[in-house]
This record gives C-alpha cells, sequence and structure tokens, in this order.
C-alpha cells in the first residue's frame, strides 16, 4: 500500500466536509475519486498536499505515519498535484512556472536560468511532452498549460500525482494527449488519483475507483466490476438521467452573428444564426476560437469587422452592458477570471447582472433579493452554508452552478453559454441542460459552446463547426457520429 488515510474529517465553519475517511492508494494504480460537487474531493486532496490540515485522523505512507501541514511537506513525501483551479501566472515563462513555488537554482549568487531550464526541459523530454518554455502561459492553449502543469508536477520524484478534473476544458482530441502521459506515468510506477465528473475517462482509465457523497466514503470499486449507471447511482441516490428531446422546428432568426472578426484576429470570420426555440452548438478543437466568438457577440472581445443582429435590430458595436439590457447572457467557464467574485457573497454574485431591479426610490429591497437568490439556489441544488457564504468558500462545480445562476437571473432571451457545465456533476449537468431545453422552448435561444463533443451531441439541435477562427459547415444533429463532427474540425 502507497497512501492510506485512517478516519480523517475536516470541518468548515462547523460543518463536515469530510468525515471519517479511509482509503488506499495501491503503487502504481490509477485510482479515480467520484461524487456530487461538494462531496469532498477536492478538500481530500487539498489535505493530502498540504493545503489544509486536517482536524481527525492520520495519514500512512507506505505504512508509516506522516504529517502533511505544508505544500512543501507533501511534495517531500512524493505527493504532486494539479489542482481543480489552475495556478500557473500568466506573465511567467514555462520555465519560471515550473519553478513556482520551488527553490531557483542558483550559482555564484546568480540565478542560472540555463540550468533551470535544462532541468524543465529533461523533465518534459521524460514524458514525451512538446512545449515552447520561453512562451509565457498567457500564450499557450489549455491543453498546452494542462502540460506544463504536469511537468511542474513531475519535476521531482514523485510516486502520486493528483489530476483533479484535469480534463475540464480539453476537447477529446486534447484529452488524448493527456491519457498518454497517464500511460507513461503509469508505466513508470507512478500512482494516480484522477477525479473528474466524465464517466467516460473514469471506465476508460482507473483500476479503482472511490465514492464519496456528503463527505462520506461510500466504498471502493474496482473498475471492472461496475457498470456506468451503477457507479452513478452510488453517487447520487439512484437518481436516473432524463434525455433531452432534440427539435427541428423553430421559430424566427433572433439572433444573427455576421461576418464578425475580433481586433485581436483570433476569430477570423463568425457567421452564425440562432433561431428562437433552437440550441445551437458551436464546436471546433481548442484554439478555433469558439470561446472567442461568443465574447465577440457578447461585446466582451472587440470586433473589428462584422455586426450582430438581435431580433431585427443591428448592434456594430455589441458591449456587455448593452448585452444585458437587450437580454443576452454570457455563461462563461472561466470562474475566476471573469464571471465570479470570489470575495463576495453569493447572493450578490446571483444578483451582480441585475441589481439595478431590485432598488425602488433609492432603497435597495433586500427581502426580495434575498428571496429571489435563495430561489436560485434551490432551483440549481446549489450546496451552500447560506446565501450570505462567500463563494469562494464553494466547491468548484457549485461555483459554476452560481454562475449559471446569475445569468438566469436577468430572464435572457439569448444564453451564450461557453462550457457552462465544466466542472459540474453529471446530475446537475443533466438539470442545466434540462433548464436550456425549458427555456429554449419558451421561446428563447441558446448558443451552446462545449469542449466535450459528446455533451455537443447531447443537447445541441444544431452544430455550427469552427477551423482556425472561421466558423465553417453547419451539421444537423441527427445520427451524428462523433468521428464524423470531428472529421469537420481539421484544417482541408
Ligand atoms: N475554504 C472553505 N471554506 C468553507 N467551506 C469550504 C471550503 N472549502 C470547501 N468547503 C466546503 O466543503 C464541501 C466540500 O467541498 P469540495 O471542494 O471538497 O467538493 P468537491 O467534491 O471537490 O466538489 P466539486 O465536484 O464541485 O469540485 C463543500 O460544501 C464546500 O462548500
Ligand atoms: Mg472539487
Amino acid at each position: 500500500m502507497l497512501l492510506k488515510t485512517e478516519h480523517i474529517s475536516k470541518q468548515f465553519n462547523g460543518v463536515y466536509a469530510l468525515k471519517d475517511i479511509n482509503f488506499e492508494i495501491l503503487p502504481g494504480e490509477i485510482h479515480g475519486l467520484v461524487g456530487e460537487n461538494g462531496a469532498g474531493k477536492s478538500t481530500l486532496i487539498k489535505i493530502l498536499t498540504g493545503v489544509y490540515s486536517l482536524d481527525e485522523g492520520k495519514i500512512l505512507w507506505d505504512g508509516g505515519e506522516v504529517s502533511i501541514s505544508n505544500p512543501v511537506q507533501s511534495r517531500q513525501v512524493g505527493i504532486n498535484v494539479i489542482h481543480q483551479d489552475r495556478i500557473l501566472i500568466p506573465s511567467f515563462s514555462g520555465v519560471e512556472n515550473a519553478y513556482l513555488g520551488r527553490e531557483y537554482i542558483t550559482s555564484g549568487g546568480r540565478i542560472d536560468w540555463k540550468a533551470m531550464e535544462k532541468n524543465v526541459r529533461d523533465t518534459a523530454e521524460s514524458l514525451g511532452i512538446d512545449i515552447d518554455l520561453t512562451k509565457t502561459a498567457a500564450e499557450l492553449s489549455p491543453p498546452q498549460k494542462t502540460c506544463l502543469e504536469i511537468i511542474r508536477a513531475m519535476m521531482e520524484d514523485c510516486r502520486l500525482l493528483i489530476l483533479d478534473e484535469p480534463t475540464a476544458s480539453l476537447t477529446d482530441k486534447e484529452s488524448e494527449i493527456l491519457f498518454r502521459i497517464i500511460g507513461t506515468l503509469k508505466q513508470k510506477g507512478t500512482a494516480i488519483l484522477y477525479v473528474t465528473h466524465r464517466m467516460d475517462e473514469i471506465f476508460r482509465l482507473t483500476d479503482r475507483i472511490t465514492i464519496f457523497k456528503n463527505g462520506a466514503m461510500v466504498e471502493t470499486v474496482n473498475t471492472s466490476d461496475v457498470t456506468k449507471d451503477e457507479l452513478v447511482g452510488k453517487m447520487t441516490d439512484q437518481w436516473k438521467s432524463e434525455s433531452i428531446a432534440r427539435k427541428d422546428r423553430f421559430g424566427e432568426v433572433l439572433l444573427e452573428a455576421e461576418g464578425i472578426r475580433s481586433r485581436d484576429g483570433v476569430v477570423r470570420e463568425g457567421n452564425l444564426q440562432v433561431r428562437r426555440g433552437e440550441i445551437l452548438g458551436v464546436f471546433g478543437l481548442g484554439g478555433s476560437g469558439r470561446t472567442e466568438l461568443l465574447e465577440c457577440i457578447y461585446g466582451y472581445r472587440p470586433i473589428a469587422a462584422g455586426r450582430v443582429i438581435l431580433a431585427g435590430k443591428e448592434i456594430t458595436k455589441p458591449s456587455p452592458a448593452e448585452s444585458i439590457r437587450n437580454g443576452v447572457a454570457l455563461v462563461c467557464e472561466d470562474r475566476r477570471g471573469k464571471a465570479m467574485i470570489g470575495s463576495l457573497s453569493i447572493k450578490d454574485n446571483i444578483l451582480l447582472s441585475c441589481i439595478d431591479k431590485y432598488a425602488r426610490g433609492g432603497v435597495l429591497d433586500e427581502k426580495r433579493e434575498a428571496l429571489d437568490a435563495q430561489q436560485k439556489v434551490e432551483a440549481l441544488q446549489i450546496k451552500i452554508a447560506g446565501i450570505g457564504q462567500r463563494a469562494i468558500e464553494l466547491s468548484g462545480g457549485n461555483q459554476q452552478k452560481v454562475v449559471f445562476a446569475k445569468a438566469l437571473m436577468t430572464e435572457p432571451q439569448v444564453f451564450l453559454c461557453d462550457e457552462p457545465t465544466q466542472a459540474v456533476d453529471v446530475k446537475t449537468r443533466n438539470e442545466i441542460h434540462r433548464l436550456l431545453r425549458q427555456k429554449a422552448d419558451e421561446g428563447n435561444a441558446v448558443v451552446y459552446v462545449s469542449s466535450d463533443l459528446k455533451e455537443i451531441l447531447e443537447v445541441a439541435d444544431n452544430i455550427r463547426i469552427m477551423v482556425r477562427g472561421r466558423t465553417a459547415e453547419l451539421l444537423k444533429n441527427e445520427d451524428l457520429t462523433s468521428n464524423e463532427v470531428l472529421a469537420y474540425c481539421y484544417d482541408k
């Protein structure tokens, strides 16, 4: 046995986030960790990596008790991690990022960049990763960032690598790169603890799976002994997913984007139309400009050419303020960066875009505010201590639900969704899909961007392909396979 936890517990504000956890990881195994949003997965990881201290229990490593009270100690033990919230510094180069939190190599009182670069390069080579280490993190694509995180994690001897939702925001194709690296690590005998909400990855990669529910451990099973339905059942009290009916009849065109070119050149030509009642999927490989196109339409990213037509009205210079006024909502993936303010309460985050609605004659109707926010929390089953809690304290998936709740508050007629279910558990994912369908059925329109092609195939009526900054084919989502869609995503 490599790692064993005995009776580990952790409380926040008097509530158990983890209770009496006894689980073990074998040397060289890939161990999956699953559970609904807020089940305690990241909390366990933060305990194992010295970010949080434990309240009760102990950790055994190679059979002996170890104390892990800070990240440095955790690394010394041989545990490395890629956290759910990535921690690369955008303006730092690959080498600088790989050395974050580590002592720089010096010779003669100077930083020896050459030696450091060589170390990083050697690690990258041993893992079969090829990225430009002189580029800043901001210049890297999402999969390249994940690769850099892996290099960072593997810089010193590592016997347990923990990955907390590593494929969120990676496309299938890009995830393959990661899976290949995981295969290499397994061959080297590194054990891996793998956290994800994507069930097919769990079944493809892991040897064993541990299930958490409400801070408690349900059990550990051999992957080959369970089916996907059984596993989801164990996580969610036997909840069953509801399939979302697709449509092929729609109302008038509600939103149209024509010849959109972003000022930074990432979007070269974006054209799309979405009608009332329609969920339009937009899919492309990483770097194809799908997110950026949505940002242009919303007005978040400046455009150099093109126009947006909303309900027949032309908007030549979209801006977020105008979008909100016009009932266009952007639900985006980057929680920390754009969509959520961690230090504000859950209530203030949910009401962020519609505070005006609650002010009457200069007085804020706090009662109504609280009621409306609470109602959204319940509708989306957001797991919180109270609506006054700071958003940053929520689990990753619950933060994403707050972002979604905020969009719903403005009662938009157009939903621009960019990975709205990233980090969200299977149950809520289904719930969000169902809600969007309902919104479309009520006469609204939805544009849905996801890096997860299976998700697009589940939810979209039609799919618009994007290749290198340009929109391409429009596919009707009928008997389409992933491979067929992917075939359109490459340059011809
Ligand atoms: N710093 C904190 N302060 C207060 N509560 C916290 C803190 N960190 C976590 N919690 C609470 O602990 C519980 C478990 O959270 P955790 O992040 O471990 O969930 P998770 O299983 O990783 O969920 P997800 O799938 O959404 O990432 C949640 O209810 C969360 O709100
Ligand atoms: Mg988490």
